[in-house]
């Protein structure tokens, strides 16, 4: 397995909207995220990606673009942004911009010009269709955020596709047009001195051309294989790679929903010469009867028979992204672990050991370090999030469910949770902004806080920069053989990782009860890397407690 400095890396995830705000309008801009680099550089993370920053009219904050090579106002100029970049790079740390080309904003100069005319020089940059007839879009596709993925437009009376809102129309890449707008573009910021992208949604670039009826659900996987992992999918991202990527030290991370272990060996194998490593949702993907929003926790054999499939099948073939929560997921505390204040800090610390000893490069969002929460939202009113705000639209007030049934799963999966800002200390706001912000700090800010953190040596902060440092000491956490155990544990998360004549134990308690657990005898007497508590690992029987986990070696 080739050995490359995106394997070792630990990746940071911005926000810029919730990270930290500079001017006091409530919102987190880029000179926010310089004041912060500091802060960044002591937890010891290598790579800093960032959430959309470029011009939007924000209806799905950022995700919609309207100009990629300008900055948002709301969050700087192009000044801030390179002023950000040589501050980054000063301290060793790299940035990695986020690529959003399934689709633009609807405000975007091409669609603006494209919806003019069946005539105009930019008509197929997108993807227009005459309906069924005047009433019925050309097909049943239904857009990720709620209704039909088609928008009749009047000016030319054709639909156009837009697998997100509406105001996201898809590009078509099909166009050749199109892809070299986007890999200029790309190169210019490569030229920038940018260290890579995160590629949005990449694995729906790729439509089938006479798009069929599909099946319609909630979950953007099941149009497989309409728009999801298309007919040229893999075409153009070896274009993609040749023309741009393979000419940079860059890294590049595609966000592809439905793929699988199989697909995952094509995106980013090690030699297909398409993108460094997938972002997949497997794991984060348990649906319930009303699909994602559901309050369930996954059963503990079903996420181990997922995550060791990935660990397995990607071994020396393909390279993974380790995550547990992102600004789409809620909090990984809440939602994998136990947010009472009994147990976060165990079982946010828990988790993290799992996931980082773990082959594939992890990924912290922030506030994830300091074991940040879900909020605790009171009424619809409070969301934000396009998402959020359809799905009540759609489920509750359309008198589909109860508000009392929905609330527990709405509320339980919104994206808002994890866009509340960043709890920077116990001042007003959290630290995060002197004025309003944009959307609600959550209220356990005096208690969860990075200032009260980095000077808590017990802290979960502590234990990720920890974490953080065993990776810059221990390859065999990035390059080792996983093998798991105890496959049928509903409590215990057990594995192994071997690296030459090094062999490393890893044991999670997922439980809040006490369970017993003999180690292996080849790990009996052997030295603890790193736990989030206190045992006597020279005896072989051992009670865990709960959410106690350990790592030997
Ligand atoms: C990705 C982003 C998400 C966004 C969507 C549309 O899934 O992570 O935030 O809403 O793509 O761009
Ligand atoms: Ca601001």
């Amino acid at each position: 397995m080739n050995r490359t400095w995106w394997k070792e890396a630990v990746i940071y995830q911005i926000y810029p909207r919730s990270f930290m705000d500079s001017n006091g309008d409530g919102i987190g801009d880029i000179k926010g995220i310089t004041s912060r680099l500091d802060y960044l550089k002591y937890l010891g993370v290598d790579v800093l990606w960032l959430s959309p920053i470029y011009q939007s009219p924000n209806d799905d904050n950022g995700y919609d673009i309207s100009d990629y090579q300008a900055i948002m106002e709301e969050f700087g100029t192009m000044a801030d942004f390179d002023e950000m970049l040589s501050e980054a790079h000063k301290r060793g740390l790299r940035v990695v911009m986020d690529l959003v080309v399934n689709h633009t904003s609807d405000e975007h100069r091409w669609f603006m010009e494209s919806r003019k005319s069946t005539e105009n020089e930019y008509r197929d940059y997108y993807i227009w269709r005459e309906g069924k007839d005047a009433k019925t879009p050309p097909n049943n596709w239904g857009s990720c955020f709620g209704g039909s993925a088609w928008q009749y437009d009047e000016q030319t009376a054709m639909y156009y596709l837009h697998l997100f809102s509406r105001k996201q129309p898809d590009l078509n890449w099909d166009n050749p047009k199109v892809r070299k707008e986007v890999f200029d573009m790309m190169t210019w910021w490569c030229d920038k001195g940018i260290d890579g992208f995160r590629m949005d949604v990449i694995s729906m670039i790729s439509k089938t051309k006479d798009m069929p009826d599909g099946p319609i659900t909630d979950f953007y996987g099941d149009y497989s294989p309409y728009c999801v992992h298309g007919p040229n999918i893999h075409k153009y991202l070896q274009e993609m790679n040749e023309k741009v990527l393979s000419r940079y030290d860059i890294m590049t991370v595609g966000e592809t929903p439905g793929v699988t272990t199989e697909l995952a060996k094509q995106y980013a194998g090690e030699d297909t010469h398409e993108l460094n490593m997938v972002f997949q949702f497997e794991h984060v993907d348990n649906h319930g009867k009303y699909g994602k929003w559901d309050a369930q926790k996954w059963q503990l054999t079903k996420l181990k028979q997922i995550l060791n499939r990935w660990q397995v099948d990607l071994y020396g073939k393909a390279w993974n992204s380790l995550f547990w929560d992102n600004h789409d997921q809620p909090r990984a505390v809440s939602r994998f672990g136990d947010d009472r204040p009994r147990y976060r800090e165990l079982s946010a610390k828990m988790l993290a050991t799992c996931l980082h000893m773990m082959q594939g490069s992890p990924y912290i969002y922030q506030g994830e370090e300091l074991g940040m929460t879900n909020y605790p939202f009171q009424s619809p009113e409070e969301f934000h999030d396009i998402e959020s705000i359809n799905a009540y639209q759609e489920w509750c007030l359309s008198g589909e469910v109860s508000h009392e049934d929905f609330w527990p799963c709405i509320t339980a999966r919104s994206r808002d949770n994890a866009r509340t800002p960043v709890q920077w200390d116990d001042s007003a706001q959290a630290g995060f902004t002197t004025g309003t912000p944009w959307i609600a700090v959550n209220p356990n800010y005096k208690e969860i806080n990075a200032k009260a953190e980095t000077e808590d040596p017990d802290s979960v902060f502590h234990y990720y920069k920890k974490l953080i440092a065993l990776r810059k000491a221990n390859p065999i956490m990035v390059y080792g053989k996983y093998e798991p155990l105890m496959e049928d544990s509903e409590e215990l998360f057990v594995y192994t990782r071997t690296l030459d004549d090094v062999k490393l134990l890893t044991v999670c308690n997922f439980t809040d009860r006490r369970i017993s657990f003999s180690i292996p005898e080849e790990f009996v007497g052997k030295s603890c890397l790193i736990a989030n508590m206190e045992n006597d690992y020279s005896k072989k029987e051992l009670t865990l407690r709960p959410y106690e986990a350990f790592v030997l070696i």
